[in-house]
């Protein structure tokens, strides 16, 4: 699989078979997905993987905002939490200023890893912050970001990417 075919295998995967994921295997991705870049290297990221029953305990945390109802079975999360950031001396005064982009890039990354895996994955930015936040134990200085599902999507068949046109998006030379 070339990087175009990866991209387009990647797709949010709302319905997933009940077969497991092995711990290895999410050690594996949250390694590749942590090759990801960020601003002066700060990585101000930490992924944390619920599988079993913690899983468990997030299936219903998700669904908490009304939405996401297809995670009823999904077997393993990893929870994106933004934690302090350092900037090299003199590129912004916020520290943080970057982290959220940073984070968006190691979550897409861990997307990637996965369906290199044969995973698949759904980016969740809906759930009940406050109660993952007290399962995963996560402390008040980190903020929980998102959650990816992970687990084995029923089919391999990928759906048709619905875009905006690439007119729409993209120029060249001037906006
Ligand atoms: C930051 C972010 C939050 C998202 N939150 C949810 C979510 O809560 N539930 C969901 O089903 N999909 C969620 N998605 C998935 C998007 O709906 C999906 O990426 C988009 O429709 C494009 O489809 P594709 O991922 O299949 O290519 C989220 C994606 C991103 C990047």
């Amino acid at each position: 699989m070339n990087f175009k075919e990866l991209a387009l295998k990647r797709e949010s995967c709302r319905d997933y078979s009940d077969a497991s994921v092995s711990h290895e295997l999410l050690e594996e991705i949250i390694a590749t997905a942590c090759l990801s870049p960020s601003a002066c290297n700060s990585q101000p990221w930490k992924l944390i993987a619920a599988e079993g029953e913690t899983a468990a305990l997030l299936r219903p945390l998700v669904q908490a905002c009304g939405r996401n109802k297809f995670a009823v079975n999904v077997p393993a999360f990893v929870a994106i939490c933004e934690t302090k950031a350092k900037l090299l001396p003199g590129v912004r005064e916020d520290n943080q200023y970057f982290a959220q982009m940073d984070v968006g890039m190691v979550t897409l990354m861990l997307t990637l890893a996965a369906s290199d895996a044969g995973l698949s994955t759904c980016i969740l930015g809906c759930f009940n912050e406050e109660k993952i936040k007290e399962v995963l134990e996560i402390p008040n200085d980190a903020v929980l970001r998102l959650v990816v599902a992970v687990g084995y999507g029923k089919t391999d068949e990928p759906r048709k990417k619905v875009r905006k046109s690439a007119n729409d998006v993209r120029s060249f030379n001037r906006w």
